[in-house]
């Protein structure tokens, strides 16, 4: 092949390739004009998802048909070890190739006398090969064809890993958009529910200025201020929270000590009472006087038990039952909150973890909250070298269960 005509093609292949086209478009023209230069009937371009045993055929000059077929990485023996060698495999004759002899029939029955492929890849990243098989007539590929053939293969992987790139940047921007979307309402959800205390505090405390009260009125206004303030301390605490966990001081301010879990248990059970009456809820604590030995803060560990009571009687019916159990396995020490509430969609399952989520958004919302009470509950679970898991269903409840290390204490038992 004179090296004038091997320049022309390889100067408009690469004309091609830096058209503003489709991947596909740029693809399946390099593939017809590469064929068409080298004079041969079957040339393809197939791309290989990483780890997968399929090939998508996404440009071919044997048939446009074959365009976006899935083929079988097993069926193809040759693609398959220019895979596994990341090298070029070249067989000259197919006839008595220890390589091909499960499909020497079938390549016979085509008529194919010699095959070529070359990997497409960027560094170590693979992404298909460039796939040559040749008719009897026009025999194997000379040493100028094949090493044209390896130059194009080298250009196409810049089209594939440009496109894989701009896959991977319109996924970051889209998840960028969504975590931008959480955030805008997060911030529309914080002002709306500091208002409601607010007005509250700011309320009562003009009631109490302005109307000479009878002094037990007067103590009526003063608790309910202070009831709606600590309302408002705890938002602002779990704010402050978000922002010690992004600069990792939450870890660096945790104090473990030796606790027991029932106790925590107890102690928060008792914190929530009044609120679970309000909805005539009742918690029913399924687990004995048994100590359950735990090295924790105790201060973060109530706040988990805490977040997880709140939802559970926030999302329970009017007359619920929560339910909390406890108990200790294989060095570990768990509880779980159980509620038959409204329950979570499995769609929204993967997300409830994330900071800002809330199920109901926008105007539909029917809870207040803010979406931070499980971020919060997951992030100092695991500074705690714990897990938290969720079963959940629509209408019927949920369930959430912690699981932790046991403390010292447990060392030598069960
Ligand atoms: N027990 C539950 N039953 C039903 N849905 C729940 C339950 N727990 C959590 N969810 C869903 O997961 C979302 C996230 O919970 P999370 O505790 O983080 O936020 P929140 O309770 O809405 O607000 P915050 O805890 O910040 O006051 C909730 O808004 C709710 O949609
Ligand atoms: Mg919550």
């Amino acid at each position: 092949m004179p090296k004038k005509a091997m320049l022309h093609i390889l100067e408009e292949i690469s004309h091609v390739i830096c058209t503003p086209l489709s991947c596909e478009e740029i693809l399946q023209l390099t593939v017809e004009k590469l064929a068409t230069f080298i004079n041969v009937s079957r040339c393809s371009i197939v791309s290989i998802p990483e780890g997968c045993a399929q090939a998508e055929v996404v440009a071919t000059f044997e048939d446009r048909n074959l365009k976006g077929l899935t083929i079988d990485l097993a069926k193809y023996p040759e693609i398959k070890k220019a895979i596994e060698t990341r090298g070029v495999v070249m067989v000259e004759d197919v006839s008595g190739e220890p390589l091909l002899k499960e499909v020497q029939e079938e390549l016979h029955s085509l008529g194919i006398r010699s095959l070529f492929v070359a990997p497409i890849m960027d560094k170590d990243r693979l992404f298909g090969t460039l796939f040559l098989r040749i008719c009897k007539k026009e025999g194997h590929l000379t040493p100028q064809e094949a090493s044209l053939c390896r130059i194009v293969s080298n250009l196409i992987s810049k089209v594939f890993s440009d496109k894989h790139y701009m896959e991977e940047l319109m996924e970051t921007n889209q998840e960028l958009n969504r975590l931008s979307q959480l955030k805008t309402e997060y911030l529309s959800n914080v002002s709306h529910e500091l208002r409601t205390p607010l007005s509250s505090i700011k309320g009562f405390a003009e009631t109490s200025l302005r109307l000479k009260l009878p002094p037990e009125k007067q103590r009526e206004c003063v608790e309910i201020i202070l009831k709606e303030s600590e309302r408002m301390e705890r938002m602002v605490n779990q704010v402050l929270d978000i922002s010690r966990i992004s600069r990792g001081k939450l870890a660096e301010e945790l104090v473990k000590k030796e606790l027991d879990l029932t106790s925590e248990l107890e102690a928060v059970v008792k914190l929530f009472r009044k609120s679970a009456n309000k909805k005539s809820i009742t918690m029913h604590k399924r687990f004995g006087k048994e100590s359950l030995p735990l090295r924790a803060d105790q201060d973060r560990i109530r706040q988990v038990i805490g977040n997880l009571l709140s939802n559970a009687i926030k999302f329970s019916h009017q007359g619920g039952i929560v339910y909390i159990t406890a108990g200790k396995k294989n060095r570990q020490v768990s509880f779980s909150i159980v509620d038959e509430g409204i329950g979570i969609p499995p769609s929204d399952l993967p997300y409830i973890f994330e900071k800002f989520y809330t199920v109901e958004r926008g105007r539909a919302r029917r809870f207040p909250g803010t979406g931070v009470g499980l971020f919060l509950v997951k992030e100092i679970v695991e500074l705690h070298r714990g897990k938290i898991e969720v079963q959940s269903s629509p209408g019927k409840g949920s369930t959430f269960t912690v699981t932790l290390p046991a403390g010292r204490a447990a060392e030598g038992g069960q």
